[in-house]
């Protein structure tokens, strides 16, 4: 049955998680983000929607870049400890197992057992209600095609789940 509720129907998109990395001035940082996409096809780019009071808003202005590892089916224990704590009051790589791996072109590590990861460079930045866009060009990517991604509905995590006909 159809109901009006402009808060309640906000809990009804499907979408995954990635996890964003930052780092600058030393420190690093990873944290979740459903709202992140591909928003261009050739520039190839990646927009992330990021928080102002966000420690990552921060390490992303000053370095200019950051790092996109979308989460495997594997990840979501990752995925609720990077969206559930804040560089602010410390460390989150040691608080679940946070393993990385060196980037080529960003200075941000990714994470690893992610479904794909991209290296993206800063090449716009705007206000987007409450968030900031930042709109990255893809510098480098990888993916791993023995993962699963994550799937977020509902603040819960889910497997995808079969294929359907388009017939
Ligand atoms: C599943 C999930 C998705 C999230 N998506 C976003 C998002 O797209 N943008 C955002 O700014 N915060 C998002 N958050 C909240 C941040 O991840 C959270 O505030 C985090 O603690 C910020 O960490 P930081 O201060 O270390 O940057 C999400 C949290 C979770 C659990």
């Amino acid at each position: 049955m159809r109901t009006e509720d402009i808060e309640k129907s906000q809990e009804y998109f499907t979408s995954t998680v990635a996890l964003v990395t930052a780092k600058s001035r030393e420190v690093a940082n990873v944290m979740s983000a459903e709202w992140s996409l591909r928003v261009s096809l050739d520039p190839f780019l990646m927009a992330v929607f990021v928080g102002y009071e966000r420690g990552t808003y921060d390490l992303i202005k000053e370095s200019g870049e950051y790092g996109l590892s979308y989460c495997s089916d594997q990840q979501g224990n990752l995925a609720h400890v990077a969206g559930n704590n804040s560089v602010r009051d410390g460390s989150k790589f040691k608080l679940a197992d946070f393993r990385t791996f060196k980037p080529k072109r960003i200075n941000a590590p990714l994470i690893d057992g992610a479904i794909s990861n991209f290296e993206c460079r800063v090449i716009d930045e705007f206000k987007v209600g409450d968030h900031a866009a930042f709109i990255g060009e893809v510098l480098t990517a990888y993916y791993d095609d023995s993962k699963n991604p994550l799937v977020f509905h509902g603040g819960k995590f889910f497997h995808l789940g079969r294929q359907i006909s388009k017939s």
